[in-house]
């Protein structure tokens, strides 16, 4: 069943307060649940419709009374009270639920023997009878009884009120959570646990105790997981002003669950691998990611918890609004620019393509059908970018503004994106325009500039066109209000000060203060407008969209050897690697058509030559080095082309990675050798870094697979001390379908075998691999002693890994379809939310060539025909195939 934006519907009774019990058992757990329950209008008697799924209804009492079998309705999806008495009732509701057998790890469910729940978006409906919808929020108590020997430590939100012992070896806990709460924000663990625990001194002088559960022997891997929670702490009270608001503040990690974490009031549930980390175990990347979704959750308790979504449509209002959160706290902690590439790629390579085929939507969706499926990049990352505008627009201080006055005005609320939208506008006397087109027309606007200089005026136009595309709903669209933020370098590369500008008629002047400015925003509302500088004494190199000032993609008419000067002088570093990446793209896609012409490949030695300046460049910060080296991904060519050519796109980019390396050898060898690491694992900007660059370098080499880089590959992987060399120099050896590959393979195994997350990236490598016929290793994974069907990480690496092969995936004799089709529908009975993420991969089969088409949609349709399917699973195969 389909559910539309524009149905919504205020409730019709508020939930005060909930009193909850569990009783955790082998074989059932029962829930207790007891509501008052006010009517939103006095005196209405409207039915009361509750929701449920795979519930066992023990007893439903209304104000004490027991009801009778015809006293309710109740469906398999529904418990129905016809006439409720009219004003404020209580309502006691028993369940019988079967946590053991719950593998949709959704609701409450059991995690290598520890109960754990996860509610959002609608899995409290799992756990009991309930209006389960953001904006009923209340106050819960909860009661949590258990076998004290099996589940020593019972958590739920707020704080712990009462403890004690029970008969039959049996105790409890009583937890109140003093803040009004919708369900999805309901949390319990119980389980053999134990804590790390710390404290943090809030500015008001609040000491919060800090505590992070896992099981006893992982402990030792929580000390980074802690430094980030501090360090969150602290970056939103110096940065928001915003502070924790209980004394206590636990995080659990579990190994089997869906998403990344969860931000559940006052106890945080996390997958165990955005927690768990040691220099031996974990890679750069994986200490980064911790970092920065630890502090997703923990700012979540402001943006999301405080002030929460009405209705899931808004789900963009808390995630873009958190992920552009950590997304500034770990520029903060790292380099900014570094960041921002990494966030831009992400966009890229995921949004785009998502915003340009038939699963594309606005930030705010106007339907679903499962929920779940709309945790996507597009609400998410782009609706990060959305609040990025916002900021690009205001400034850091007009968006603060915005923040106080949207906090000020919705504390303890569930509200809509409009509010958002209204606080940054009334905060700042601030004009929008049509500024809210970003949360409901979806796709990727493209823009073209065109610009020209004219000598005897001194005047500098640059033109913009924008166009965005139609997408599934949605075919014809308006102009949208982009922020364009540009920079002129003079012939010298340094930056023009900008002294005013012509638009509309008007000359707007740019300058603030009689102070020089060098970089300005431009708003760009119009289907086509035009900007004219003044005062332009020499014909200017314009760098456009600083910083990546909109998701947009942006198409100049800049020469190739402006976007060479631009690669090397450009003020806004971000604009630098841009330089480089659109060069990298332009010569890919040549030589991809070269490629489908069988004619010979040759790459411009400029090119070449480019890289190997930035490579040798003392004054260049080293990740930036390495994120500067690195060739746009198959995926980002394939989405330029016309018909996607996974054969062509993959050919190109390891033809141009070998010329390199080739080419460069002298450079990449010295840049392995002058990046080894002196002493032990230090996670900082400046070691990881330097590790960043050793890899990238080490990676070319190894693709040349000659004796004697393979040889210095081996020596790093040997003489690693930790995952993040380690790693890199398996990856840069498994390159080639050698002997050594299946040696080392075979040995980094034996080492890991123990430790269930390195084994996932064991994985995920083989299964992400390019060498020819992958599939059959892969299938023969599945049968792999470490590998399982119901842990979501195992999926994600193993399925998930090989669905990013360009080449094994797209198979062209249909293995690699084959293989995710039947995975999908035996996944699907297990795990609907992990299936469907899976069949996701199948959504762009249109881009392909007529053969490929075929394959997948045969799939599409295979698993269509699949007797009980999921909603989540059908939602995305059946807009896939445009039906
Ligand atoms: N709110 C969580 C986070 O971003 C994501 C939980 C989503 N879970 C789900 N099953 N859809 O921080
Ligand atoms: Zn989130």
């Amino acid at each position: 069943k389909e559910i539309f934006l524009k149905d919504y519907k205020l409730p019709d009774y508020y939930f005060d307060t909930v009193d909850l019990k569990f009783s955790l058992g082998e074989e059932k757990t029962y829930v207790s649940s007891k509501i008052s329950v006010i009517p939103r209008v006095e005196g209405s008697s409207a039915p009361l419709v509750l929701n449920g799924q795979d519930l066992n209804l023990v007893s439903v009492k209304v104000n004490e009374k027991e009801l009778k079998d015809g006293d309710y309705l109740l469906d398999s999806r529904h418990l129905t009270l016809p006439s409720p008495p009219s004003g404020v009732f209580t309502l006691e509701i028993v369940t019988e639920i079967y946590p053991q057998k719950n593998t949709s790890l959704e609701g409450l469910y059991k995690s290598s023997g520890n109960f754990c729940t996860q509610c959002e978006a609608e899995g409290f409906r799992k756990i009991t009878y309930y209006q389960d919808r953001p904006d009923i929020m209340a106050r819960y108590t909860c009661r949590i009884e258990a076998d004290k020997a099996l589940y020593p430590v019972l958590l739920s939100n707020g704080n712990l009120i009462e403890q004690g012992d029970l008969e039959d070896g049996r105790h409890y806990a009583l937890w109140e959570d003093p803040f009004k709460k919708p369900c999805y924000l309901f949390a319990l663990v119980a389980g053999k646990l134990e804590s790390r625990d710390d404290s943090f001194i809030t500015r008001a002088g609040r000491k919060v105790s800090l505590r992070i559960w896992t099981p006893s022997q992982d402990l030792p891997k929580t000390g980074h997981a802690m430094h980030s929670l501090k360090a969150a702490m602290k970056w939103d009270e110096d940065v928001f002003g915003l502070e924790y608001d209980l004394d206590l503040f636990n995080i659990v990690a579990v190994p089997d669950f869906n998403m990344g974490a969860m931000e559940n009031k006052s106890l945080n549930i996390f997958n165990s691998k955005l927690v768990l980390a040691s220099p031996e175990t974990a890679t750069d990347a994986d200490y980064a990611a911790i970092l920065g979704v630890i502090g997703h959750e923990y700012f979540h308790n402001w943006t999301g918890n405080r002030v929460t979504c009405r209705d899931w449509f808004q789900l963009s209002l808390k995630e873009g609004l958190t992920v552009f959160r950590d997304q500034e706290f770990s520029s903060d902690m790292g380099s900014r620019t570094v960041k921002r590439i990494s966030d831009v790629s992400k966009l890229r390579i995921y949004q785009y393509p998502q915003d340009a085929g038939p699963m594309a939507h606005p930030v705010r969706p106007h339907s679903y059908i499962k929920m779940d499926n709309f945790y996507t990049v597009t609400v998410y990352e782009k609706g990060a970018e959305v609040v990025r505008m916002y900021k690009t627009l205001l400034g850091s201080q007009g968006f603060r503004k915005g923040m106080d006055l949207y906090f000020q005005r919705h504390d303890g609320q569930a509200v809509t994106c409009e509010d958002f939208f209204a606080a940054m506008r009334d905060a700042n006397d601030a004009e929008f325009s049509n500024f809210l087109l970003w949360y409901s027309q979806a796709g990727t606007p493209t823009v073209k500039v065109t610009s020209s200089y004219n000598a005897e005026a001194h005047t500098f136009s640059l033109k913009f066109c924008q166009e965005v595309p139609p997408t599934p709903g949605q075919p014809v669209k308006e102009p949208m209000f982009i922020p364009v933020s540009v920079g002129l370098l003079d012939s010298t590369g340094k930056d023009m000060p900008l002294s005013s500008v012509h638009h509309d008629g008007t000359l707007q002047s740019i300058a603030k203060d009689g102070q020089p400015v060098y970089s300005t925003v431009l708003r760009v509302t119009k289907k086509e407008e035009e900007f004219v500088f003044a005062d332009v004494h020499e014909r200017p190199i314009p760098s456009l969209l600083r910083g990546f000032s909109a998701p947009i993609r942006l198409e100049s008419d800049l020469a190739e050897s402006d976007l060479f000067f631009l690669l090397a002088h450009d003020s806004d570093e971000f604009n630098r690697w841009e330089a480089g990446q659109v060069l990298a793209r332009k010569l890919m896609l040549t030589l991809v058509a070269d490629f489908q012409q069988k004619k010979p490949l040759v790459l411009d030695p400029k090119f070449v030559h480019g890289l190997g300046s930035i490579l040798r460049d003392p004054s260049l910060d080293k990740e930036f080095i390495a994120k500067a080296i690195t060739l746009p991904g198959e995926g980002e060519i394939m989405d330029m082309m016309d018909v996607a050519d996974p054969d062509a796109a993959h050919a190109v980019r390891v033809f141009i990675r070998k010329q390199i390396a080739q080419e460069l050898k002298g450079d990449l060898i010295s840049t392995v050798e002058n990046n080894r690491s002196s002493d032990g694992y230090v996670f900082n900007h400046d070691n990881m870094a330097r590790r960043a660059l050793k890899n990238i370098a080490l990676a070319y080499l190894a693709a040349l697979d000659d004796p004697e880089c393979t040889a210095l590959a081996m020596h790093e992987y040997q003489t690693a001390t930790n995952m993040t060399e380690q790693f890199a120099a398996l990856a840069a050896i498994a390159q080639n379908p050698t002997k050594t590959r299946e040696e080392v393979l075979a040995d980094f195994y034996s080492k890991w075998q123990h430790d269930f997350l390195v084994v996932n990236k064991w994985f995920a490598l083989q299964a992400m691999s390019n060498i020819p016929g992958n599939v059959e290793n892969v299938r023969n994974l599945l049968n792999h002693p470490a590998f399982d069907l119901r842990n979501p990480n195992k999926v994600y690496s193993l399925i998930g890994g090989f669905c990013g092969s360009p080449v094994n995936f797209h198979a062209k004799d249909g293995s690699g379809y084959k293989f995710l089709g039947e995975v999908v529908v035996q996944l699907d009975k297990i795990n609907p939310q992990v299936a469907s993420r899976m069949v996701s991969a199948f959504s762009r089969w249109r881009r392909y060539d007529g053969t490929r088409q075929n394959l997948a949609k045969a799939q599409l349709e295979m698993i269509m025909s699949t007797n009980g399917l999921s909603e989540n699973v059908f939602e995305i195969a059946s807009k896939s195939l445009g039906a």
